[in-house]
């Protein structure tokens, strides 16, 4: 048996489809964070997004699916498996339409879920930055005052609009990943292999 790591929320649903279309029938309500589905070749786990990586890196789930925005943020190198065909996102700079100008040598202020990708790219351009990093609900940080920009993931817009937010600078992308404990999958590399193949199969109807 496979134990796969799902993260709760938006990618959960598209995953589950994903995997019924392969013949995997989970049945995982809210409250259920473990269930084996009726093949008995697949036990998945339900984690909260920026936990999933830690699960996998120690090898308490075997593969898990997860946006490299949140993998990148763990440090953890994992072996990559599929790249799925849903759940790409924008990483945005944003900010109210009146925040302060960006002058050259000034300390950007940003509040983030992300500060590991978020120094790394400014400080890669040069920009001085100070993180302070949020675990959720990030737009609220400059309509309350926080910090004058956030750094956030950007699907549809409308939690920006929603707070009267605006763009400022598209800065990344992320896709979701298949990925896999390194010692696991050494030894287990050919029933992982046969999932992924399955999943290969029938990913094409997974969209947006
Ligand atoms: C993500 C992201 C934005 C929102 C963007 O948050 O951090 O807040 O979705 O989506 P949109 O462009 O379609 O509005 P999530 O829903 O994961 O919740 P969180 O803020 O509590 O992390």
């Amino acid at each position: 048996m496979i134990t796969l790591a799902l993260p709760k929320g938006r990618l959960y649903e598209k995953t589950r489809d994903l995997l019924a279309r392969c013949g995997y029938h989970l049945t995982l309500s809210d409250r259920q964070l473990v269930a084996e589905e009726p093949t008995g070749r697949i036990r998945a786990i339900l984690v909260k997004n920026s936990d999933l990586p830690t699960y996998v890196h120690n090898g308490i789930a075997g593969i898990g699916v997860c946006g490299t925005d949140v993998i990148f943020e763990s440090g953890y190198p994992f072996h990559e498996l599929l790249t799925l065909p849903y759940g790409q996102t924008r990483i945005c700079l944003a900010g109210l339409p009146d925040a302060p100008e960006r002058a050259r040598g000034t300390v950007l202020e940003v509040a983030t879920k992300f500060p590991r990708f978020t120094r790394s790219f400014f400080h890669a351009q040069g920009i001085p930055v100070s993180v302070v990093k949020l675990n959720g609900s990030v737009e609220l940080a400059p309509v309350l005052g926080l910090t004058p920009y956030i750094v956030d993931l950007v699907e549809t817009g409308s939690t920006l609009k929603a707070h009267n937010l605006e763009i400022h600078e598209t800065i990344g992308t992320t896709t979701v990943k298949m990925i896999a404990n390194y010692a696991f999958y050494k030894y287990h590399y050919r029933r992982v292999d046969d999932f992924v193949k399955q999943l290969q199969n029938h990913r094409e109807g997974t969209t947006e």
